[in-house]
């Protein structure tokens, strides 16, 4: 996801703009760039690669004096990460950068050239910037206001005009962007931690508002050029840059997965204290009209999904369909008034997610969102939100937002047992009860024992390229969510099986020492699944079983971990903190870089 970053004030603007796109690091990006305002010019300096590199061209042409300008980190959309295709992007007087996606960027681009523009890149921006220049007569609000209408898609812009060089401007649609306040001083951001060196004192901009910067204040405008400041509610950030850092942690990976004790015991406390029918009562007042639940999420946001349509289904008798937001979108799904759909997404920008809530609020039903990230896109178009309240989650590698999000739907399963009846109170008091010991669980297997072992067993995978996973009912989806982190941050080839289909293909391809993974936390199933990880030991299989309910015996394992044993319908919580534990041990033994894998982004906020 590309990060934006500008300034307006009375400090060398393209050291904060630096700064603050250091900040934004962990959105993924393939190169950099930074226009200032200098002696009446607009320079732009920009660079394919990291920001050091952009650093050090900044350096070597003389870090630029003045004191406004906006900065960009980009991941490619269109056009390949190149020096021509970062951002920022000039048309005539209009300098801008952006992050979002241009739809119909072609057609503009074919008009703009039938006039006899000339574009420098491949990329949608370049359109947008030419739109707005060809719209521009000396006012900028007008320009931009007019612009917008042609612009489809989504997009959050920093603009500048060469003949208005004190000044810079900021308008979105869909993409995330705040406008920051600090001493004589002012910023915009595509994320909080780009600005909390500075301040903490934000707004958040919504659709169809410009900001301009100018002076070190911040004025919003409506799209008819109305001065709307007023207006705008001033926020103060709930967490400072040392909670946005990594807190001496190697990676911020490593501090997140530290940080579940305590996102779960928060979640807990807002939502269980007065019993299982209280439970989000605000967000869902009656539940009775709720006959069937979509739920709908991308990457671990979809996983979670999977283990709420588990307990949802076996605890409540309700039925759940989940289903991947980009399918989900296309699939003219079936859902309409007297839905309840649950978007799930750890940022709350996620591209194929907000138009699969827009699709399902387009169609009548009703939408409540489970997102980290508060005032964002998602979150703001919902009918409810359901807040994780994890902090700011940087490692691109979900750990303890999808862990929230399991709890979330864990809670929702007590409420909707709860007003069903589909529990025994003593079931019921048995659940939450034992729900209140996970954040003590989750410390027990991140206690030194179990790092400890995890580390040693990660060693073995090192020279495999394949790994294997399989479990039954919520196991098989506690096991997907594994194969996620393993492959995203340690780059091996992993997959999941239901562990009763794997003699129907996949057993072809264990031989002799391929590392496979085994979880069994349900009892009532357990010698089924031991008898599949005997299948898999069988043909050489080097077995890790990972289990709450199973005894260690050299005949179906190779390596052992023992969970702390919990309500099984709660288990996976307990079972996937280790795992994740084991995929950053997998991903640092192979030298991956953690944090930032390559190719991903944390947030996807384009198709
Ligand atoms: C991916 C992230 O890009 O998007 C995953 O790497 C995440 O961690 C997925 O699960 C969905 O993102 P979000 O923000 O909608 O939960």
């Amino acid at each position: 996801m590309c990060g934006i970053v500008g300034y307006s004030g009375r400090r060398t603007a393209a050291k904060i703009i630096l700064k603050g796109l250091s900040g934004l690091e962990y959105r993924g990006y393939d190169s950099a760039g930074v226009a200032i305002c200098e002696d009446g010019a607009v320079n732009v300096y920009k660079t394919k690669g990291r920001l050091s590199a952009l650093a050090d061209m900044l350096e070597k042409s003389g870090m630029p004096k003045g004191s406004v300008g906006i900065g960009h980190t980009r991941w490619a959309t269109h056009g390949e990460p190149s020096d021509r295709n970062s951002h920022p992007h000039r048309q005539g007087k209009v300098t801008l950068v952006h992050n979002g996606i241009i739809e119909n960027y072609l057609q503009l681009r074919e008009e703009a050239q039938a006039n006899g523009a000339e574009f420098l890149s491949d990329t949608d921006t370049e359109a947008a910037a030419y739109v707005i220049d060809s719209l521009y007569d000396g006012d900028p609000i007008a320009a931009i206001s007019a612009a917008l209408p042609r612009l489809h898609g989504s997009y959050a812009f920093g603009i500048i005009f060469s003949d208005r060089t004190d000044a810079i401007y900021a308008v979105r649609r869909d993409s995330p962007l705040i406008a920051a306040k600090g001493v004589d001083e002012c910023f915009i951001a595509s994320d909080i931690p780009a600005v909390l060196s500075y301040t903490k004192d934000y707004y958040l901009m919504d659709t169809d508002e410009i900001a301009e910067l100018k002076d070190g204040e911040i004025t919003f405008y409506d799209m008819n050029g109305n001065d709307i400041t007023e207006k705008k509610k001033l926020l103060t950030a709930d967490f400072n840059l040392e909670a946005a850092e990594k807190g001496g942690y190697p990676h911020f990976m490593l501090k997140e997965i530290y940080e579940q004790p305590d996102t779960l015991r928060r979640l807990i406390s807002m939502h269980t204290e007065k019993g299982a029918g209280a439970i989000f009562k605000n967000e869902i007042p009656d539940t009775s009209d709720i006959k069937r639940i979509f739920v709908v999420g991308c990457g671990s946001a979809m996983h979670a999904g999977l283990l709420g349509k588990y307990s949802i289904e076996h605890l409540c008798r309700i039925p759940v369909s989940v289903s991947i937001a980009s399918e989900f979108r296309y699939d003219d799904p079936m859902v309409g008034e007297g839905d309840t759909v649950f978007i799930i997404s750890q940022s709350g920008e996620t591209a194929d997610s907000l138009a699969a809530l827009r699709l399902v609020k387009s169609k009548g039903a009703k939408v409540c969102a489970i997102v980290n990230v508060v005032g964002s896109s998602i979150a703001r178009e919902a009918d409810e939100v359901i807040y994780t309240r994890c902090g700011p989650e940087i490692a691109v590698a979900t750990t303890k937002a999808f862990t929230a999000q399991v709890l979330i739907m864990y809670m929702l399963t007590a409420r909707l047992a709860h007003d069903r009846k589909t529990m025994s109170d003593a079931f019921l008091d048995e659940y939450l009860s034992e729900m209140k010991k996970l954040p003590e669980l989750v410390t027990a297997v991140i206690s030194e024992p179990y790092v400890d072992l995890c580390k040693k067993f990660a060693v073995y995978n090192k020279p495999y390229e394949d790994y294997y996973i399989i479990g039954r009912g919520q196991d098989y989806a506690t096991g997907c969510e594994g194969a996620m982190k393993i492959k995203e941050i340690s780059y091996m080839h992993c997959e999941t099986y239901a562990a009763g289909e794997l003699k129907h293909g996949t057993i072809s391809l264990i031989t002799e020492g391929v590392p496979c993974m085994a979880i069994i936390t349900d009892p009532d199933i357990a010698e089924k699944s031991v008898s599949n990880v005997k299948e898999v030991r069988a043909r050489g299989g080097h077995v890790l079983l990972i289990t709450s309910c199973v005894g260690e015996k050299s005949d179906i394992c190779d390596e052992y971990i023992r969970l702390p044993e919990t309500n099984k319908y709660l288990m996976p919580i307990v079972a996937i903190v280790p795992i994740q534990m084991y995929a950053y041990y997998t991903a640092t033994n192979r030298g991956c870089d953690v944090d930032k894998p390559r190719n991903l982004a944390k947030s996807v906020t384009v198709e």
